[in-house]
This record gives structure tokens, sequence and C-alpha cells, in this order.
């Protein structure tokens, strides 16, 4: 009797559901396989989520079919935040989360003590209050969730469209999916739903996006047209438009339109009036070369040409590139740069972005040379963490914007931040110059939309005379000391300025300005919060390009990055910092003899 009582008991537990939130019931099947069923009307199913767990692979099966596929770090100890599956697509109808554990655990009875189970929820709101101290406050982040590349920018009708590599699960790599974000002014974003989701041919790379205006395309002229990569066993290219001015997007039935054998990645395409069809650059990312396409229609491609093989830093995979015209300064003539991200192999290890200048024909790009023959390396970032930097499409008065993601595949997605992870950099905008050597370079401006941002510069800006002991002056303190810096360092002989963001407890980040050497070295080593990654502690050191022993810095402080231009964006250090506490003061020093700084003006900034 007894018997039969406990045998009674084993299979009511071995049938009954686990407990989860109202309107959810959860089957285990086995000890890496469990369904959840939907049986109640809602917005969402709120996911639990531990950043440190292994991807479970969840399968939306709706009426009996597989609508969705997705990849989630469902919470086995415990919870660090939620992610949103947006269900109300699929209202009214049968809805079963399969969900097949990637961490098999060795009884059924086990796998239902894991955390997920208990805390999945369904709800009608999402909150996504900011709970991170290092969001930034005035640099581009996703409300939630994982980001890297920006791209498939375009402005149209005075907005600034950015579309982003997301993960809407989660706060690491995963579900690349289109995010999309828009702004009037540079500064404050907009952020919009998930433009480009992963269908059967692969989940969505990275591309771009241009203004048809010429209805080559056939869905009418000024359509946004967008290409990007679709990423499943390989890499393909698929077209997409949008005749809601970028809101949602069409893809094309036939894709994919570019079919190739080796990975290739990141279309980015413009319209050259002159040859009346569109050209295409691909990154041909292992054989660490460009491709360049022609097309009628975006749909018929050919290969006119290849660029790079051996040319520039060859130490990582090529990705993610650029290919446009630019103004010198001072001087009549334009030409091309052909931007080029790779991974890894920056100048300091680990991602970066380097620039070719030279001609193009409509089909071949040719390098420029130095005086020896050779093709020379070019970086348009000194900092560690600028990488997929890529330029808007259709900018007004000739402008070539670009944004690029503030940080570094070594460590970036070990960053101290949870909610969102990764913001992009400071817009800039770009312009040639002509060094010293009589090379070609990239300066990369802080976008002239950032200037409205001032507040009325502190009291006390002036002029310094520096030398061996530090002089302190205060920071602003509003909203965590975000801030932005203007200052000249005059040498006068010294043999170093020096200019460190610093707190109370003991961080900083130091500025070294060597005019012997002509370099700025920027030194993060002790900025904060360093060793959560052995790549991260980094000094970085640029050449400055000047003559006359002075540099002038524009220095953007926000909250979890410190972005060192100089004034005509000649060079740039974009870095991020984790400090325990915000900045407070800026210590002035020089060595080998005094130094002045002179137009000394900080802004505490409004946003
Ligand atoms: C660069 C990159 C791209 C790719 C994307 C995937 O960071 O590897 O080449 O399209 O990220 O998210």
């Amino acid at each position: 009797m007894k018997k039969i009582f406990i045998a009674a008991l084993m299979a009511a537990a071995l049938a009954n559901p686990a407990f989860a939130g109202d309107g959810l019931r959860v089957e285990h099947l086995g000890t890496a396989h469990s369904l959840v069923r939907i049986d109640a009307q809602s917005r969402y199913i709120l996911l639990p989520v531990q950043d440190d767990a292994e991807d479970d692979r969840i399968v939306v099966v709706v009426d009996g079919r597989a609508e969705k596929t997705l990849h989630v770090r469902l919470a086995k100890t415990r919870v660090d935040f939620y992610v949103p599956l947006d269900i109300t697509p699929w209202a009214g109808h049968n809805v079963v989360l399969s969900v097949h554990t990637s961490q098999g655990r060795a009884t059924v009875r086990e796998a239902k003590q894991d955390a997920c189970w208990r805390n999945l929820r369904l709800s009608d709101t999402f909150d996504t209050t900011n709970r991170e101290k290092y969001r930034p406050a005035y640099h581009h982040t996703p409300l939630y969730g994982w980001m890297n590349d920006p791209n498939g920018m375009f402005y149209k009708d005075g907005e600034w469209h950015l579309y982003f590599q997301a993960n809407p699960y989660g706060s690491k790599w995963q579900n690349m999916t289109w995010g999309h974000s828009s702004s009037r002014d540079l500064v404050h974003w907009t952020h919009h739903p998930l433009a480009i989701e992963p269908d059967a041919h692969g989940t969505i790379f990275s591309g771009s996006c241009a203004i048809d205006h010429t209805g080559s395309v056939g869905v009418g002229k000024g359509a946004v047209i967008g290409m990007y990569t679709s990423c499943d066993a390989s890499q393909t290219q698929s077209l997409v438009w949008s005749t809601d001015g970028g809101q949602t997007f069409e893809k094309y039935a036939a894709n994919p339109v570019i079919t190739l054998e080796t990975e290739a990645r990141d279309p980015n395409m413009f319209w050259d009036a002159k040859h009346g069809r569109w050209v295409m650059i691909l990154a041909h990312a292992l054989e660490k070369e460009m491709l360049i396409f022609n097309s009628p229609d975006l749909k018929q491609w050919t290969l006119a040409s290849h660029f790079g093989k051996g040319l520039g830093a060859q130490d990582g995979v090529w990705e993610c590139p650029d290919l446009f015209e630019l103004p010198i300064e001072g001087e009549k003539e334009s030409r091309w740069v052909l931007i080029c991200n790779l991974n890894p192999g920056g100048p300091f290890g680990g991602s970066a972005t380097q620039y070719f200048t030279g001609t193009f024909d409509g089909q071949t790009f040719v390098a420029d040379t130095d005086a020896t023959g050779t093709v020379p390396t070019k970086w348009l970032d000194f900092g560690k963490d600028h990488y997929a930097t890529v330029s808007w499409s259709d900018a007004p008065n000739n402008r070539r914007t670009v944004v690029g993601w503030m940080s570094n595949w070594q460590y970036a997605t070990e960053v101290p931040t949870m909610q969102f992870r990764s913001a992009n950099t400071l817009p800039r905008d770009l312009k040639l110059f002509r060094a010293a050597d009589g090379q070609l370079y990239c300066a990369s401006k802080p976008s002239p939309e950032l200037l409205a941002m001032r507040a009325a510069a502190l009291k006390g800006s002036r002029s310094l005379s520096v030398g061996s002991t530090a002089k302190s002056v205060a920071l602003p303190t509003a909203n965590d000391g975000i801030c932005e810096i203007a200052l000249t360092l005059n040498a006068n002989g010294a043999d170093s300025v020096r200019v460190a963001l610093a707190n109370e407890a003991g961080e900083e980040v130091a500025l070294v300005y060597d005019p012997a050497a002509h370099t700025l070295a920027v030194d993060r080593t002790r900025s904060g919060l360093v060793s959560f990654s052995a790549d991260f502690p980094a000094r970085t050191v640029s050449p400055t390009f000047e003559t006359d022993g002075s540099v002038s810095l524009r220095i953007f402080v926000d909250r979890s990055s410190v972005e060192v231009f100089e004034a005509d964006g000649r060079f740039v250090h974009t870095d991020l910092v984790f400090p325990t506490s915000p900045y407070t003061s800026l210590r002035l020093s020089s060595t080998g003899g005094k130094a002045r700084v002179s137009s000394l003006a900080i802004y505490p900034l409004n946003i």
C-alpha cells in the first residue's frame, strides 16, 4: 500500500509542472530539455538571465511550427537580470518555448532546480530604467543588452539613423539583430524597435544603408536600401529596403544576392553618380583584403577588384569597411579614404581602425605610398576602444560623419556593466590633412553638434605655469563629473607636460605630452577598475603631428570613457575607464623645466 502511495506521489511529481509565474507551465522532458507553455495573453515573457551561464537554445513553437530560435543564458544559480521576449505577434495562438539547455543536469530533479524555471514571468511591461553607474550620459548606448558595431547609418529628413549589432536577449554577443536608434542632434538618441531580425538565412551581421535617389532598386525613389551579411554556417550578403524611413525593412525574397566560397562580410555600398551604378566594398575577412563590386540594381553584382593583400596591418581579420572621398584641408584636391577595421592587430592590442588614402576610379582603389614606395599603415584612433568605425551615408553639407564602437574584442564581454554592454564613441567629422612628412592623414574632429552641450566654463579658466609639483584644478561634480576640457599644452622647453584626471581614491588617467618625440601618451593603468581583463590596463601613444612644442586638446569625460582629441582632430585616443568614483580634479605638471598650460576651459555639460 505504502509503495503504491509513494509511486503515485512520484508519478504526480514527474507529471506536475514546476512552479513558474502565472500563466506559464514548465514541463521537464529530460535533463536538458524542457517545455514552457504560455497559457495567458501578455506582451512579454521575461526570461531570467545569468550573465556567466552558458547559452541555452530556445525554439519558439507556435501552433506546432518553429517561428524563431534564440540563444539565452538562462539563470542556473542566480538571476542577474531579465530580458523580454515579445510574444504579441503570436497572440491568440498556441505558444510553447522548447528549451534545450546546454549544461545538461545529472537528473531531471536537478534540472528542475535551475533558477530560471521559478523566475519566468509574463508581463505587459519591461523596465528599462537605467541601473548602471557606468552608463554614459551623452554617448549612445542600447537601452539594454549587448551592442557591437554601429552600422547601416544614414541621414534623412533631419534625422541621423543609427543601427547597431544588438543582442536583445543578453549582455554578451549572440542573436545578432539590427537594433535601431535615431537622433536630431547626435547627442540625444531615441530608441526604436528592432529593425532587422534573424531569419532562415542566419543572424543579421553588419552592413550599410543608403537612400536610393534614382529608384534603381525598383522600390521607389527615396527608399532606404540596406545590405547586410546573413550569417549561418557561412556568410552571404542580403538586400533589404524600407519605405517608412528606416523603421521597418522588407527582405528581398531572392536573398542572398552575393554568395562566395569564403568568409566575407559587412557590405558597405554607395551610389556612384558618375558611372550610374552602385559600388560595394566587402571585407574578405580571413584573406585580409577588401573586395569591390559594382551593380546597377543591388541585385546583380559584378566583382570589379581586390584591394589590400599584404598591405597595412595584417595581424587580424579585416572587417567593417567603408570607402569615401574627402577634401584635403587647405588644398583644392580631394582624395579617397578606405576604412579597414581589423581585429586583432591594433597598435595597442586587439581591435582598431586602420585606413588607406588613395585614388578610386569607380572600380579599383590604389593606395598612396610614402617616399620609399611603401603603403604606410595609418590609424584613425590611437586609443584601445575604437572599433568598427563607419560613416553615415547622405549626411548633410557633404559631411563625412563617423561613429565607432567604444570597446575592444579583447574584453568587451567582461567590462563591469550588465544591464547594457558597450557604448558608441562620440560622433566625429572627418577631413584629410597633409602632415610634415608629406603624407595625407585623416583628422577626426568631434562633430560640431557636441558644442551645444557646453555650459558656461567653470570660473578660473586661465593660463597656468606648471612645474614638477602638480597644480590641481577642480572638475565639475554635477552629473558624475561629465565634462569637456579644452586646453593647450606649451612645453616651453620642458621635457614633458602631464595632465591627469584624478579622484580621491588615487585613481587617475594620465596624459603625457613629449615634445621631443612628438607624442601624446594616455595611461589608464591606474584609472579605476582594471583587473577584469589582463588586456585592459594600457598606455597608448599617438603622434602629435605638431612642430612647435604645443598641442591643443579637447578631452571629453563621460562616466566610463575619456576621449582625447587634438583640437583639429589630428590624433585621438578613445579609452574606456571605470573609476570607482568620478574624477574630481585635473592635475597639471611638467618635468625637465616649467611648461605652460594655456586657454584652460572646463565645461560642465548640459544634456
Ligand atoms: C565586427 C564584426 C563584423 C560582424 C559583426 C558581427 O565587430 O565581427 O565583422 O559583421 O561583428 O556581430
